[in-house]
Protein backbone atom coordinates (compact mmCIF):
# COMPACT_ATOMS: atom_id res chain seq x y z
CA UNK A 1 0.00 0.00 0.00
CA UNK A 2 0.98 3.91 -0.29
CA UNK A 3 3.94 4.61 2.30
CA UNK A 4 3.01 6.67 4.99
CA UNK A 5 5.22 8.89 7.66
CA UNK A 6 3.47 10.15 10.50
CA UNK A 7 4.37 11.43 13.36
CA UNK A 8 3.58 9.98 16.98
CA UNK A 9 3.58 12.35 20.24
CA UNK A 10 3.37 10.40 23.74
CA UNK A 11 2.71 12.07 27.26
CA UNK A 12 0.32 10.01 29.26
CA UNK A 13 2.72 9.02 31.95
CA UNK A 14 6.20 10.07 32.66
CA UNK A 15 7.84 9.38 29.23
CA UNK A 16 7.60 12.96 27.74
CA UNK A 17 7.82 11.27 23.35
CA UNK A 18 7.93 12.05 20.16
CA UNK A 19 8.56 9.60 17.31
CA UNK A 20 8.75 9.47 13.47
CA UNK A 21 7.39 5.96 11.75
CA UNK A 22 7.73 5.19 7.61
CA UNK A 23 5.14 2.13 6.77
CA UNK A 24 5.76 0.85 3.44
CA UNK A 25 6.03 -2.84 2.46
CA UNK A 26 7.52 -3.18 6.55
CA UNK A 27 7.31 -0.40 9.03
CA UNK A 28 11.02 1.74 9.81
CA UNK A 29 11.31 3.56 13.15
CA UNK A 30 13.24 6.40 11.62
CA UNK A 31 13.01 8.18 15.03
CA UNK A 32 12.04 7.92 18.46
CA UNK A 33 13.00 9.94 21.04
CA UNK A 34 11.96 10.22 24.92
CA UNK A 35 12.49 12.05 27.21
CA UNK A 36 12.05 10.28 30.38
CA UNK A 37 11.15 12.34 33.79
CA UNK A 38 11.96 9.77 36.49
CA UNK A 39 14.91 11.37 37.94
CA UNK A 40 12.17 14.34 38.53
CA UNK A 41 9.40 11.92 40.39
CA UNK A 42 12.28 9.53 42.06
CA UNK A 43 12.02 12.01 45.22
CA UNK A 44 8.51 11.45 45.75
CA UNK A 45 8.42 7.75 45.13
CA UNK A 46 5.92 7.79 42.60
CA UNK A 47 4.73 9.60 39.64
CA UNK A 48 3.12 12.94 40.78
CA UNK A 49 0.67 14.62 37.99
CA UNK A 50 0.96 18.26 38.61
CA UNK A 51 5.15 17.49 37.82
CA UNK A 52 4.02 14.91 34.84
CA UNK A 53 2.07 17.58 33.88
CA UNK A 54 4.50 20.90 33.33
CA UNK A 55 7.33 18.86 32.12
CA UNK A 56 5.16 17.48 29.81
CA UNK A 57 4.06 21.13 28.57
CA UNK A 58 7.45 22.33 28.31
CA UNK A 59 9.48 19.55 26.95
CA UNK A 60 6.75 18.40 24.36
CA UNK A 61 7.74 20.74 21.77
CA UNK A 62 11.26 20.27 21.50
CA UNK A 63 10.99 16.46 21.50
CA UNK A 64 9.06 16.87 18.48
CA UNK A 65 11.65 18.97 16.90
CA UNK A 66 13.98 16.54 17.83
CA UNK A 67 12.36 13.35 16.45
CA UNK A 68 11.54 15.40 12.70
CA UNK A 69 15.51 16.23 13.02
CA UNK A 70 16.50 12.65 13.08
CA UNK A 71 14.12 11.79 11.10
CA UNK A 72 15.91 14.07 8.81
CA UNK A 73 12.10 15.50 7.84
CA UNK A 74 10.04 18.45 8.09
CA UNK A 75 6.44 18.68 8.77
CA UNK A 76 6.00 18.96 4.97
CA UNK A 77 7.26 15.36 4.97
CA UNK A 78 4.31 14.06 6.97
CA UNK A 79 1.60 12.14 5.96
CA UNK A 80 -0.37 12.56 9.44
CA UNK A 81 -0.13 12.89 13.13
CA UNK A 82 -0.90 10.84 15.77
CA UNK A 83 -1.06 11.86 19.73
CA UNK A 84 -2.43 9.22 22.25
CA UNK A 85 -6.11 10.84 23.92
CA UNK A 86 -5.83 8.47 26.89
CA UNK A 87 -5.93 6.65 29.07
CA UNK A 88 -3.26 8.34 31.26
CA UNK A 89 -2.93 11.38 33.85
CA UNK A 90 -5.05 14.31 31.93
CA UNK A 91 -2.76 16.97 32.37
CA UNK A 92 -0.56 15.38 30.14
CA UNK A 93 -2.49 13.70 27.56
CA UNK A 94 -4.00 17.28 27.33
CA UNK A 95 -0.65 18.68 26.22
CA UNK A 96 -0.24 16.40 23.80
CA UNK A 97 -3.61 16.76 22.61
CA UNK A 98 -3.14 20.17 22.15
CA UNK A 99 -0.17 19.96 20.32
CA UNK A 100 -1.13 17.66 17.96
CA UNK A 101 -4.38 19.97 17.16
CA UNK A 102 -1.90 22.95 16.27
CA UNK A 103 0.50 20.86 14.50
CA UNK A 104 -2.42 19.44 12.30
CA UNK A 105 -4.36 22.95 11.59
CA UNK A 106 -1.26 24.14 11.35
CA UNK A 107 -0.46 21.99 8.01
CA UNK A 108 -3.69 20.54 7.60
CA UNK A 109 -2.64 17.37 7.97
CA UNK A 110 -4.95 14.74 9.23
CA UNK A 111 -5.27 14.41 12.86
CA UNK A 112 -5.47 10.64 14.43
CA UNK A 113 -6.05 10.42 18.50
CA UNK A 114 -4.90 7.16 19.45
CA UNK A 115 -5.45 4.45 22.56
CA UNK A 116 -2.13 4.34 24.64
CA UNK A 117 -3.21 0.57 25.13
CA UNK A 118 -3.84 0.08 21.47
CA UNK A 119 -0.46 1.42 21.26
CA UNK A 120 1.46 -1.04 22.95
CA UNK A 121 -1.07 -3.70 21.98
CA UNK A 122 0.06 -2.99 18.21
CA UNK A 123 3.84 -2.78 18.58
CA UNK A 124 4.22 -7.00 17.54
CA UNK A 125 2.82 -5.42 14.00
CA UNK A 126 5.62 -2.65 13.85
CA UNK A 127 8.66 -5.04 15.06
CA UNK A 128 7.37 -8.60 13.32
CA UNK A 129 4.71 -7.38 11.32
CA UNK A 130 2.81 -9.73 13.12
CA UNK A 131 -0.38 -10.86 11.37
CA UNK A 132 -3.80 -10.31 13.13
CA UNK A 133 -5.48 -12.17 15.21
CA UNK A 134 -3.30 -12.88 18.36
CA UNK A 135 -3.44 -13.10 22.09
CA UNK A 136 -1.62 -10.18 23.87
CA UNK A 137 -0.33 -9.67 27.17
CA UNK A 138 -0.07 -5.81 28.49
CA UNK A 139 2.07 -5.93 31.50
CA UNK A 140 2.86 -2.13 32.88
CA UNK A 141 3.15 0.40 35.27
CA UNK A 142 -0.60 1.06 35.30
CA UNK A 143 -2.15 -1.99 33.11
CA UNK A 144 -2.58 -5.89 33.14
CA UNK A 145 -4.65 -7.35 30.73
CA UNK A 146 -5.03 -10.02 28.61
CA UNK A 147 -6.62 -8.99 25.24
CA UNK A 148 -7.01 -10.26 21.66
CA UNK A 149 -5.91 -8.18 19.30
CA UNK A 150 -8.43 -9.10 16.59
CA UNK A 151 -7.86 -5.56 14.56
CA UNK A 152 -6.36 -1.79 14.46
CA UNK A 153 -9.76 -1.05 16.87
CA UNK A 154 -10.93 -4.25 17.92
CA UNK A 155 -9.60 -5.68 21.04
CA UNK A 156 -11.28 -8.90 22.98
CA UNK A 157 -10.40 -8.51 26.91
CA UNK A 158 -10.21 -11.32 28.40
CA UNK A 159 -9.06 -10.60 31.77
CA UNK A 160 -6.44 -9.05 33.80
CA UNK A 161 -5.43 -7.47 37.03
CA UNK A 162 -8.37 -6.37 38.74
CA UNK A 163 -6.27 -4.32 41.51
CA UNK A 164 -2.77 -2.61 40.97
CA UNK A 165 -0.59 -3.68 37.91
CA UNK A 166 2.72 -6.20 38.21
CA UNK A 167 4.87 -2.78 37.69
CA UNK A 168 3.04 -0.91 40.35
CA UNK A 169 3.50 -3.58 43.23
CA UNK A 170 7.56 -3.85 41.91
CA UNK A 171 7.74 0.22 42.16
CA UNK A 172 5.78 -0.61 45.86
CA UNK A 173 8.31 -3.09 46.91
CA UNK A 174 11.42 -1.18 45.91
CA UNK A 175 9.95 1.96 47.63
CA UNK A 176 9.17 -0.54 50.59
CA UNK A 177 12.86 -1.42 50.71
CA UNK A 178 14.17 1.50 49.59
CA UNK A 179 15.37 1.29 46.49
CA UNK A 180 15.58 2.96 43.66
CA UNK A 181 12.49 3.82 41.12
CA UNK A 182 11.01 2.76 38.78
CA UNK A 183 11.40 -0.11 40.63
CA UNK A 184 10.77 -2.92 38.26
CA UNK A 185 14.88 -2.78 37.09
CA UNK A 186 16.02 -2.63 41.15
CA UNK A 187 14.13 -5.34 42.32
CA UNK A 188 14.91 -7.47 39.58
CA UNK A 189 18.69 -7.00 39.60
CA UNK A 190 18.23 -7.71 44.05
CA UNK A 191 16.48 -10.57 43.01
CA UNK A 192 19.56 -12.20 41.11
CA UNK A 193 21.40 -12.50 43.90
CA UNK A 194 18.11 -13.82 46.47
CA UNK A 195 16.81 -17.06 47.78
CA UNK A 196 12.95 -17.01 45.68
CA UNK A 197 12.07 -19.88 48.23
CA UNK A 198 12.87 -18.42 51.74
CA UNK A 199 9.70 -16.61 51.94
CA UNK A 200 6.67 -18.02 50.59
CA UNK A 201 4.52 -14.99 49.19
CA UNK A 202 1.45 -16.23 48.24
CA UNK A 203 0.11 -17.06 44.67
CA UNK A 204 -3.28 -14.82 44.75
CA UNK A 205 -6.52 -16.28 42.55
CA UNK A 206 -4.54 -19.33 41.29
CA UNK A 207 -7.44 -20.92 42.69
CA UNK A 208 -10.08 -19.31 40.70
CA UNK A 209 -11.03 -19.83 37.27
CA UNK A 210 -10.13 -17.71 34.54
CA UNK A 211 -7.06 -15.21 33.57
CA UNK A 212 -8.11 -12.36 36.23
CA UNK A 213 -5.16 -11.61 38.55
CA UNK A 214 -4.39 -9.62 42.07
CA UNK A 215 -1.38 -8.28 43.08
CA UNK A 216 -2.32 -6.05 46.04
CA UNK A 217 -1.93 -8.67 48.43
CA UNK A 218 1.76 -9.21 47.13
CA UNK A 219 2.66 -5.79 48.60
CA UNK A 220 1.31 -6.96 52.30
CA UNK A 221 2.61 -10.15 52.83
CA UNK A 222 6.16 -7.75 51.07
CA UNK A 223 5.44 -5.22 54.14
CA UNK A 224 4.77 -8.13 56.69
CA UNK A 225 7.72 -10.31 55.91
CA UNK A 226 10.12 -7.13 56.13
CA UNK A 227 8.58 -5.72 59.38
CA UNK A 228 8.94 -9.61 61.05
CA UNK A 229 12.18 -9.78 60.19
CA UNK A 230 12.75 -6.01 61.21
CA UNK A 231 10.78 -7.17 64.65
CA UNK A 232 13.54 -10.02 65.17
CA UNK A 233 17.05 -8.62 64.27
CA UNK A 234 15.86 -4.99 64.15
CA UNK A 235 17.04 -3.73 60.45
CA UNK A 236 17.31 -6.13 57.80
CA UNK A 237 20.77 -6.66 55.84
CA UNK A 238 21.57 -6.38 51.88
CA UNK A 239 20.70 -10.57 51.87
CA UNK A 240 17.57 -10.13 53.44
CA UNK A 241 16.59 -7.90 50.70
CA UNK A 242 17.93 -9.65 48.14
CA UNK A 243 15.37 -12.82 49.46
CA UNK A 244 12.44 -10.49 49.79
CA UNK A 245 12.80 -9.17 46.07
CA UNK A 246 13.57 -13.26 44.98
CA UNK A 247 10.46 -13.99 47.03
CA UNK A 248 8.37 -11.46 45.63
CA UNK A 249 9.76 -11.30 41.88
CA UNK A 250 8.65 -15.68 41.50
CA UNK A 251 4.82 -15.10 42.79
CA UNK A 252 4.76 -12.46 40.23
CA UNK A 253 6.39 -14.84 37.78
CA UNK A 254 4.16 -18.01 38.57
CA UNK A 255 0.84 -16.29 38.77
CA UNK A 256 1.58 -14.21 34.95
CA UNK A 257 2.59 -17.62 33.88
CA UNK A 258 -0.38 -19.77 35.16
CA UNK A 259 -2.67 -16.91 34.25
CA UNK A 260 -0.94 -16.60 30.44
CA UNK A 261 -1.70 -20.89 30.25
CA UNK A 262 -5.24 -20.31 31.18
CA UNK A 263 -5.89 -16.93 28.89
CA UNK A 264 -3.67 -19.44 26.15
CA UNK A 265 -6.69 -22.00 27.03
CA UNK A 266 -9.48 -19.76 26.70
CA UNK A 267 -8.21 -18.12 23.39
CA UNK A 268 -7.78 -22.46 22.14
CA UNK A 269 -11.29 -23.02 22.52
CA UNK A 270 -12.43 -20.00 20.33
CA UNK A 271 -9.14 -20.54 18.05
CA UNK A 272 -6.76 -23.58 17.98
CA UNK A 273 -4.10 -23.41 17.28
CA UNK A 274 -3.61 -20.15 18.75
CA UNK A 275 -1.45 -17.88 16.18
CA UNK A 276 1.33 -15.95 18.31
CA UNK A 277 1.31 -14.76 22.05
CA UNK A 278 2.96 -11.15 22.41
CA UNK A 279 3.90 -9.22 25.28
CA UNK A 280 4.33 -5.81 25.73
CA UNK A 281 4.31 -3.00 28.59
CA UNK A 282 7.22 -2.16 30.91
CA UNK A 283 7.22 -5.13 32.82
CA UNK A 284 7.41 -7.37 30.01
CA UNK A 285 11.33 -5.81 30.18
CA UNK A 286 11.88 -8.35 33.17
CA UNK A 287 13.82 -11.07 32.17
CA UNK A 288 12.55 -14.03 34.68
CA UNK A 289 9.06 -12.94 33.34
CA UNK A 290 10.14 -13.02 29.67
CA UNK A 291 11.72 -16.32 30.04
CA UNK A 292 8.39 -17.69 31.93
CA UNK A 293 6.20 -16.39 29.21
CA UNK A 294 8.45 -18.01 26.83
CA UNK A 295 8.44 -21.46 28.23
CA UNK A 296 4.72 -21.08 28.77
CA UNK A 297 4.43 -20.27 24.64
CA UNK A 298 6.90 -23.21 23.99
CA UNK A 299 4.55 -25.98 26.15
CA UNK A 300 1.70 -24.91 24.42
CA UNK A 301 3.57 -24.57 21.13
CA UNK A 302 2.29 -21.12 20.29
CA UNK A 303 4.89 -18.58 18.55
CA UNK A 304 5.97 -15.92 20.92
CA UNK A 305 6.85 -12.09 20.63
CA UNK A 306 8.63 -9.96 22.58
CA UNK A 307 9.32 -6.58 21.05
CA UNK A 308 12.96 -5.07 22.27
CA UNK A 309 13.01 -3.28 25.50
CA UNK A 310 12.78 0.08 24.24
CA UNK A 311 9.69 -0.58 22.15
CA UNK A 312 7.86 -2.28 25.31
CA UNK A 313 8.02 0.18 27.49
CA UNK A 314 6.28 3.84 27.12
CA UNK A 315 7.34 5.63 23.88
CA UNK A 316 6.15 7.21 20.81
CA UNK A 317 6.93 5.22 17.60
CA UNK A 318 4.30 2.67 19.01
CA UNK A 319 1.73 6.10 18.78
CA UNK A 320 3.01 6.60 15.26
CA UNK A 321 2.34 3.27 14.13
CA UNK A 322 -1.41 2.94 15.83
CA UNK A 323 -1.88 6.17 14.36
CA UNK A 324 -1.18 4.68 10.85
CA UNK A 325 -2.99 1.47 11.62
CA UNK A 326 -5.95 3.57 12.62
CA UNK A 327 -5.83 6.02 9.50
CA UNK A 328 -5.60 3.00 7.06
CA UNK A 329 -8.65 1.83 8.26
CA UNK A 330 -10.12 4.76 7.78
CA UNK A 331 -9.75 6.45 11.39
CA UNK A 332 -9.29 10.56 11.54
CA UNK A 333 -10.21 13.05 14.30
CA UNK A 334 -11.19 16.70 14.05
CA UNK A 335 -10.89 19.17 16.52
CA UNK A 336 -13.17 18.06 18.66
CA UNK A 337 -10.80 15.59 19.56
CA UNK A 338 -10.86 14.91 23.29
CA UNK A 339 -8.32 14.09 25.88
CA UNK A 340 -9.07 10.67 27.91
CA UNK A 341 -8.38 10.11 31.42
CA UNK A 342 -10.08 6.79 31.07
CA UNK A 343 -10.76 5.06 28.08
CA UNK A 344 -10.89 1.35 28.21
CA UNK A 345 -10.00 -1.05 24.81
O1 LIG B 1 5.01 0.57 30.01
P1 LIG B 1 5.68 1.46 31.00
O2 LIG B 1 6.95 2.16 30.57
O3 LIG B 1 4.72 2.57 31.51
C1 LIG B 1 3.38 2.36 31.80
O4 LIG B 1 3.10 1.96 32.96
O5 LIG B 1 2.54 2.56 30.88
O6 LIG B 1 5.96 0.55 32.29
C2 LIG B 1 6.61 1.07 33.44
C3 LIG B 1 6.57 0.02 34.52
C4 LIG B 1 7.10 0.49 35.85
O7 LIG B 1 6.18 0.14 36.87
C5 LIG B 1 8.41 -0.26 36.00
O8 LIG B 1 8.76 -0.53 37.35
C6 LIG B 1 8.11 -1.54 35.25
O9 LIG B 1 7.35 -1.11 34.13
N1 LIG B 1 9.35 -2.18 34.83
C7 LIG B 1 9.73 -3.41 35.25
C8 LIG B 1 11.03 -3.63 34.71
N2 LIG B 1 11.37 -2.54 33.96
C9 LIG B 1 10.33 -1.67 34.03
N3 LIG B 1 9.11 -4.30 36.04
C10 LIG B 1 9.78 -5.45 36.28
N4 LIG B 1 11.01 -5.74 35.84
C11 LIG B 1 11.68 -4.86 35.04
N5 LIG B 1 12.90 -5.15 34.60
ZN1 LIG C 1 2.44 2.29 28.71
Amino acid sequence: SHPLTFLGIESSCDDTAAAVVRAAERAEILSSVVDGQAALHAPFGGVVPEIAARAHAERLDLCVERALQEAGLGLGDLDGIAVTAGPGLIGGVLSGVMLAKGLAAGTGLPLVGVNHLAGHALTPRLTDALAFPYLMLLVSGGHCQFLIARGAEAFSRLGGSIDDAPGEAFDKTAKLLGLPQPGGPSVEAEAATGDPRRFAFPRPMLDRPGCDMSFSGLKTALLRARDGIVAEKGGITRQDRADLCAGFQAAVVDVLAEKTRRALAIYAEEQAPVPALAVAGGVAANGPIRAALTRVAEEAGVRFLAPPLRLCTDNAAMIAWAGIERFRAGGRDGMDLQARPRWPL
